[in-house]
């Protein structure tokens, strides 16, 4: 399964794939293409490191949204991609490219959805959300991406507990080490195994 990996930050959950590829976790699987919007992105140094094709292509670098969707699902193509995962991608996904790569796109939110997800919920916004809601019970879901935000069929989700002196900060971290780096990988071998 050839698979290009969409990113805006540190890259934690990249890292969490090529590890799980170079171990075996992820099977049948070739990481062809790491695509950030931010060219400061963490996330396109672990690519480098990983010899993994990086590039960046970033709204600002296009006289519209259009031509930037269009150079996005261009490049996403020109890798011969399979799987397109998004990896803490922050940009809004063409409605073309949805429809192209139909179940074919996915996506990691730190949430149990439908709970803090949608428009505005993204990074630490969405334990800010949680904790003020004092729920006792948060986590991670990956889903196929449609047209919506946050909205696509589920594939996997893993609860994990909210302890009482957490912080944004704190959540997130165990989020992301007991659940995001998990689902993320279950989900692509899932798909290379299917595929
Ligand atoms: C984090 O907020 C994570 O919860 C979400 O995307 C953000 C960046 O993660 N999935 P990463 O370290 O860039 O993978």
């Amino acid at each position: 399964l050839r698979v290009t990996v969409l990113v805006s930050g540190g890259g934690t959950n990249l890292q969490a794939i090529i590890d799980s590829v170079n171990n075996g976790t992820i099977k049948n699987t070739k990481l062809v293409g790491v695509i950030s919007n931010n060219a400061g992105a963490y996330a396109l140094e672990r690519a480098k490191k990983a010899d993994i094709p990086a590039f960046v292509i970033s709204p600002k670098d296009y006289e519209s949204r259009e031509i930037f969707n269009d150079a996005l699902l261009a490049k996403v193509k020109e890798l011969d991609t399979d799987l397109v995962v998004l990896a803490g991608f922050l940009v809004r996904i063409p409605e073309k490219m949805v429809h192209e790569y139909s179940h074919r796109i996915i996506n990691i939110h730190p949430s149990l959805i439908p709970s803090f997800c949608g428009v505005g919920y993204y990074g630490l916004k969405v334990h800010e959300a949680a904790l003020a809601k004092g729920v006792k019970v948060s986590g991670a879901t990956v889903h196929f991406v449609d047209e919506g935000m946050d909205t696509g069929e589920i594939i996997f989700q893993k609860a994990v507990e909210v302890k009482e002196d957490d912080t944004p900060e704190t959540l997130q971290r165990r989020i992301m080490e007991e659940a995001e780096w998990k689902l993320l990988p279950a989900a692509i071998n899932k798909i290379a195994l299917n595929s």
